[in-house]
């Protein structure tokens, strides 16, 4: 498997059609997408075109933004601004992308061997920060490798057989060689709302043959997208934040 793996797009259009663009030349076989097509920003439905129209095969599964936007869940867990902006997000849906959201894969899912879910393994909704709770997943599930999203931080943690998990916060672009004995959970960070205090989308190409990860660091016309969210009038902070990148 060679794949494009994307997460947490957050109806970012700009950030999305920047990642697009710099993958042009790059051969890869297929999209992987980790969840959080919508929610935060005012382009759902740009998104969600690009996303079911682009040309390679796709590979999605659901984020915890996609279940509000459509209607699954009342957002009660979400901050103010989250929880306004997804139901401002399933107001705007179009007929086709509501349908698409309502119908998308729930995590995790096998995908060739590899794990795929949103939050973790265990929980769409749950956050993985530290070694301690990676050591637990990579202790309970086998899987040579799982790609998570969720956090917005693109990380790389891996097990030793010894057991000894260490983890890695990415910092700009980098292409990592993969260990045959060692497991790993990565998340190639986000796309549409990156929060490691740099502003540019976050993605990877993950290639199993070849056991290298690349994670690429994408400019976008970060104005155009803050113009969208306060022309919507959907809550500043999530405007403001895209600039700062947390
Ligand atoms: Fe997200």
């Amino acid at each position: 498997m060679r794949a494009l793996v994307v997460s947490d797009l957050h109806s970012n259009a700009a950030a999305l059609r920047a990642v697009f663009k710099r993958v042009r030349r790059k051969s890869f076989q297929e999209i992987i997408c980790l969840g959080d097509f919508v929610g935060y920003g005012a382009e759902p439905n740009q998104v969600l075109d690009a996303m079911r129209t682009v040309r390679p095969k796709k590979f999605y599964i659901r984020g915890n933004h996609d279940r509000v936007a459509a209607g699954l869940d009342d957002g009660r867990t979400f901050n103010a601004p989250a929880r306004e902006a997804a139901f401002w997000t399933r107001d705007h849906l179009s007929g086709p992308n509501r349908k698409f959201v309502e119908r998308l894969t729930v995590g995790p899912v096998d995908h060739g061997g590899v794990l795929l879910c949103h939050g973790s393994p265990y929980d769409e909704d749950e956050y993985v920060f530290t070694e301690s709770h990676a050591a637990q997943i990579l202790e309970s599930f086998d899987s040579r490798l799982i790609l998570y999203g969720h956090t917005h931080l693109p990380v790389i943690f891996s097990v030793a057989t010894n057991g000894v998990v260490s983890g890695t916060l990415v910092r700009g672009e980098g292409k990592f060689h993969l260990d045959p004995d060692r497991r790993y959970l990565i998340n190639p960070g986000s796309v549409g709302q990156p929060r490691d205090r740099n502003p540019d989308a976050s993605c990877a190409i993950v290639d199993t043959q070849r056991m290298t990860v690349q994670f690429l660091r994408v400019p976008y016309d970060v104005k155009k997208t803050q113009e969208t969210i306060l022309r919507a009038g959907l809550p500043r902070i999530l405007a403001d934040r895209l600039a700062l990148g947390t």
